[in-house]
């Protein structure tokens, strides 16, 4: 009986392709080339690229309503403004989006609706205004690091 051992090595050799192939396009996502400021571009269909800025949008303006509900001392409205953009929000991306995103992409702004989940939770427990400022400015972190990584072409 012939020996078996060569086609082990094919098939080891295959899998450590297809598993080097599966972490590139889970680390990489769906990007292109970088512009001249060093952002990274991410090639999207029309109707993702508008679903991410749309996304966006809300992200400004819940972050506008939680900063004006804070100078109010207004708890309960700091949480309603931030409960829809946690974890919840995470639920509504699409997944042949969510397979186009980069790994790195993904920790950001996943991260982001966490943190607006620990917002709301801070809201509701009550803390002081001055401590919930504090994490939304740490937050913001996130939309400064996206911002200065990535961009969406048309
Ligand atoms: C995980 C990445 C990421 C995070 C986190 C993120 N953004 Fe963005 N945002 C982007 C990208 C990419 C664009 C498109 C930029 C471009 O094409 O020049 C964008 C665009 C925007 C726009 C423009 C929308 C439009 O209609 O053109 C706004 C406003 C915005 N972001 C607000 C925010 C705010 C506020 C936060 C934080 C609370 C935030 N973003 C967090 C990636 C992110």
């Amino acid at each position: 009986m012939k020996s078996t051992k060569p086609h082990w090595i094919a098939i080891g050799l295959l899998s450590a392709l297809l598993l080097a192939g599966v972490v590139k396009v889970v680390v990489l996502g769906s990007t292109g080339e970088k512009a001249a400021d060093g952002r990274t571009a991410l090639l999207l269909e029309p109707a993702e690229r508008q679903a991410v800025l749309g996304e966006m949008r809300l992200l400004l303006e819940s972050t506008q309503s939680i900063v004006e509900a804070l100078a109010n001392d207004d708890l309960t409205a700091v949480e309603a403004a931030a409960r829809p953009i946690g974890s919840a929000a995470i639920a509504t991306v699409d997944f042949s989006l969510r397979a186009k995103l980069p790994l790195d992409f993904k920790k950001l702004g996943f991260g982001t609706h966490y943190a607006f989940d620990d917002i709301a939770n801070m809201a509701n427990e009550k803390q002081p205004a001055k401590a919930i400022q504090m994490k939304l400015a740490e937050t913001m972190n996130n939309c400064l690091a996206c911002h200065a990584a990535y961009y969406l072409p048309e």
